[in-house]
């Protein structure tokens, strides 16, 4: 099969490319998981439209298959839902050697791989994702973890999966609205790591939104090296890993404030273009660059600025994030397009024109 692999200082597994379900019982076989008893953990909408396909696809390869369902959403992304999962796991006896699937977008990928995490202190899981968010960008480098109170992904641990499975054929259902929001992501990794990215999604930006296999396969796989890079060498966020943050300081307090009615792809969009101000008043990108990036998110409909939050919420809201560090706030930020840095020396004056240039 089409794979690649992330290394980390313990772990080494592999991410599948595929079409279609039919290489996922060969992925269980190769990396010894043969046999044992399988959970899939899914959301409501995916597990309506693939929740069969993918058990049909492994009762060969487990000596049982169990699948719980939790309700779509950013909102389900809490400790309660994880407790209903614990449950679940206790009432179907779940032992140390079952493999915990994570069947869905990075709601449920987060979700099922922190349960993994914690359940008996750690068992095996396997992420599926099928959002191109997901596919991009949750699903390797070993973030899991919940929401809490007014802070996002505040509760997690850094736990690798077993393997990473994608199957590009389940982006054909994926909503127009979270294809876009996944674009955001994709996007991402062209101002932090190279040119030559945006170039490729600029040239082909059509057939991207048409959803072309080629290119869509092309696009993810390219993404998943550069994560598979980074995480690599700092799978922990000790520095580097701090760069896939681009478009996040500001993108994660407007996602709070907004209280989800935005989707965590737009709210990156509009953090990127706040950064892309900052650097822009600083000289590091020039306005071809900025010019590019906009028009770029434009085409994938997403929003450059939204009127209905003000500036001071969302400077408040910065603080309660998890990258802050001494009651610093952390950015990322370019040197020049292709080499991002991570620093805490942004003034307020800085952070509130930017942020007056997305929140009008
Ligand atoms: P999501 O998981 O909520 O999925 C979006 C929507 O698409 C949901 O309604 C889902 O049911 C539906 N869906 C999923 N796949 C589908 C398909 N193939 N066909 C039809 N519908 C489908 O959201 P998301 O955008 O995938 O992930 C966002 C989450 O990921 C956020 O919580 C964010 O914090 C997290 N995230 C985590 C990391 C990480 O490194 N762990 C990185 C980026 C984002
Ligand atoms: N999405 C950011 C990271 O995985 O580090």
């Amino acid at each position: 099969m089409n794979s690649i692999y992330v290394e980390t200082n313990d772990k080494r597994y592999p991410i599948y490319f595929a079409h279609d379900f039919d290489g996922l019982g060969k992925a269980v076989e190769e990396n010894g998981l043969l046999g044992r008893k399988l959970c899939i953990i899914s959301d409501s909408n995916v597990s309506s439209i693939y929740g069969e396909k993918v058990k049909k696809a492994l009762e060969d390869y487990f000596e049982s298959i169990f699948v719980y369902t939790f309700n779509a959403g950013e909102k389900s992304k809490n400790l309660n839902t994880i407790s209903d999962f614990y449950e679940f796991f206790l009432e179907n006896h779940i032992d140390r050697k079952t493999v915990v699937a994570a069947l869905g977008g990075g709601v449920c990928g987060d979700m099922a791989g922190f349960a993994a995490a914690t359940y008996l202190r750690g068992i095996k899981f396997i992420q599926i994702p099928t959002t191109l968010l997901a596919q991009v960008d949750s699903s390797v480098g070993g973030k899991v973890g919940v929401d809490f109170k007014n802070s996002k992904n505040i509760i997690g641990a850094f736990y690798q999966p077993e393997f990473v499975y994608i199957n590009t054929q389940t982006l054909d259902t994926l909503p127009e609205r979270e294809f876009n929001a996944g674009m955001a992501e994709v996007i991402k990794y062209g101002p932090i790591y190279s040119h030559e990215f945006t170039e490729y999604i600029v040239n082909n930006k059509k057939s991207v939104a048409q959803r072309d296999k080629h290119a869509l396969e092309h696009i993810i796989k390219k993404c998943c090296e550069i994560k598979a890079e980074v995480v690599s060498k700092d799978e922990k966020e000790g520095g580097l890993r701090e760069i896939l943050n681009f478009g996040h300081t500001i993108g994660h307090a407007i996602e709070t404030k907004m209280d989800f009615s935005l989707l965590h792809g737009e709210c990156v969009a509009l953090g990127m273009n706040a950064v892309f101000e900052i650097c822009l008043k600083r000289n590091t990108v020039n306005e071809n660059e900025y010019k590019e990036l906009k028009e770029l998110l434009e085409y994938f409909k997403l929003p450059l600025n939204i009127s209905s939050i003000m500036p001071d919420e969302v400077y408040s809201q910065m603080f309660l994030d998890k990258k802050v560090k001494n009651n610093q706030l952390s950015f990322v930020l370019l040197e020049k397009y292709g080499k991002p840095f991570s620093t805490t020396q942004v003034n307020k004056d800085e952070i509130y024109s930017a942020l007056n240039a997305v929140l009008r």
